[in-house]
């Protein structure tokens, strides 16, 4: 799979990808976005079709508002620490709940989404729109964060 495959209407994403975003859909009854009315909400599916999801929650002090992304991804290492992350979907609607809008994961997210697949040394897929109606499925999180920061970072350099 390339890194990127060219971004495709709903209708011709397979059927994995659809049910996934289907889900992080439902995610999204769950959002506390009071003050942003942006609701976003994000799915995973595991190496044995269990499915966690999460939704975007606010707080009156701004900067502690949590992602849909990281609420989901530490809810399922929460719940199956063992278990492998296969694909993620995002969505995301404003206040009227009606049709979906395009949502790119923001760089926090993509940095603890990197985070995740170093922990699971496998990549999972990534499924999210992009502008309207344009899904993209990327092959991994790493491809969404070019010269990422990690663990290997923290390694004191070797003395020549
Ligand atoms: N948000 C997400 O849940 N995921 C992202 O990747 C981008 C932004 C949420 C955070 C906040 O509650 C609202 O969208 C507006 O930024």
């Amino acid at each position: 799979m390339k890194a990127f495959e060219p971004a495709v209407g709903f209708d011709d994403l397979d059927q994995e990808s659809k049910y996934l975003v289907h889900k992080a859909k439902e995610a999204t009854a769950h959002s506390y976005a009071p003050y942003s009315k942006f609701h976003v909400g994000a799915a995973l599916i595991l190496q044995d079709g269990t499915v966690v999801t999460g939704a975007n929650q606010e707080n009156a002090s701004y900067p502690l508002c949590m992602c849909a992304e990281r609420v989901a991804l530490y809810a399922m290492v929460s719940q199956h620490p063992d278990k492998r992350i296969m694909k993620m979907a995002i969505v995301a609607h404003k206040k009227n709940h009606k049709e979906l809008v395009p949502a790119a994961s923001c760089g926090a997210c993509r940095q603890v989404m990197a985070e995740f697949e170093d922990r699971q040394k496998k990549p999972f897929e990534v499924v999210m729109m992009v502008e309207d109606n344009k899904w993209v499925k990327c092959s991994s999180a790493a491809v969404l964060l070019p010269f990422v920061f990690t663990k290997d970072n923290l390694e004191l350099p070797n003395k020549k």
